[in-house]
């Protein structure tokens, strides 16, 4: 049997949404599972293709062994393709795709035996974290939350979803470096911001009202600190609003940078990444743009 599943890029937390936001965009990656091979094989075309683990370490390979565990079923050997569009430890779910990748094909494998929750709970176990898993497998702008293990979330699908640029620079953060630079405690005043920001945030994106969402975008509780690993962090945010973007954030543990630009002119949303482009130029920073929309759908079976 042969299975082909497309999983998109996810921003987390978009600013005041820390551990709690995530955002699916049309950036997918391929993961292709084949059980008709006698040799377990993993080769991996694209981002991080070198990098990556090829064996049992391999996230795809782990998250697909997790389903056939689930349901008691021995794991074949596996022939597994990766064509990675996604940049690696940037802040766009590289790894929470591979794992929903991973899941959805072997859920697909064994006939779906695995409703959408159960994956869910299972891409947790393996990222930690459900903030790029869940938009990665349901699509839209993922609210989550997590409670003895159990998560809980809702799918916000933006009313007049605006362009989504993705800035990219060419250097890796990895989440867990990005996390230690937070502090363990935070002060109430700021706590109180991101709640009042997160709230605006929510009501933007589901009303398609985007008059607030610069304000909306504005984040105390691990941005500042961040800053200080990603050079050139607050210029590229601040070139983004100069250009006439709508909103911009880190994205996720970055250190890319996302932002939004309404959806009346395309050419303004390619000028708008080009200004944040060199606004990373100018700190001695190389970078990618990538202009995206956001991505309804979450992962999907293809061909
Ligand atoms: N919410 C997480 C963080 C995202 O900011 O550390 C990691 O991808």
């Amino acid at each position: 049997m042969h299975v082909k599943v497309l999983t998109p890029a996810s921003s987390a937390n978009l600013g005041p949404g820390f551990d709690t936001l995530g955002l699916a965009l049309k950036i997918y990656n391929e993961l292709e599972i084949d059980t008709e091979t006698r040799i377990p094989t993993i080769e991996i075309e694209g981002e991080g293709g070198a990098a990556l683990p090829k064996g049992k370490q391999n996230l795809s390979y782990r998250a697909a062994a997790k389903v056939f565990e689930a349901v008691g079923e021995a794991v074949p050997p596996l022939y597994i393709r990766q064509l990675n569009r996604i940049p690696i430890a940037s802040g766009l779910g590289s790894s929470a795709a591979a794992i929903v990748g991973g899941l959805m094909a072997a859920n697909h494998l064994l006939g779906s035996p695995l409703a959408v929750d159960r994956l869910l709970g299972l891409a947790v176990e393996i990222e930690g974290h459900p903030d790029n898993v869940a938009p990665a497998l349901l699509g839209g702008l993922v609210v989550s939350g997590t409670d003895s293990g159990k998560v809980t979330w809702y799918q916000i699908q933006p009313d007049n979803p605006p362009y989504v640029i993705v800035i990219s620079p060419d250097f890796h953060l990895s989440t867990s470096r990005a996390r230690q630079a937070l502090p363990r405690r935070v002060l109430l005043a700021d706590a109180v911001h991101n709640m009042s920001r997160t709230a605006f945030l929510l009501n933007c994106f589901s009303s398609g009202d985007y008059r607030y969402l610069r304000f909306a975008m504005e984040d105390k509780l691990h941005q500042p600190y961040r800053a200080r690993l990603i050079p050139g962090l607050n210029a590229v945010i601040d070139a983004c609003y100069e250009a006439g973007g709508i909103g911009a954030a880190l994205s996720g543990a970055g250190p890319a940078v996302i932002g939004f630009v309404d959806r009346s002119s395309k050419e303004k949303a390619v000028e708008t990444a080009a200004k944040m482009q060199h606004a990373f130029a100018v700190h001695g920073i190389k970078s990618r743009p990538i202009l995206t929309e956001i991505c309804t759908t979450g992962a999907v079976l293809a061909g």
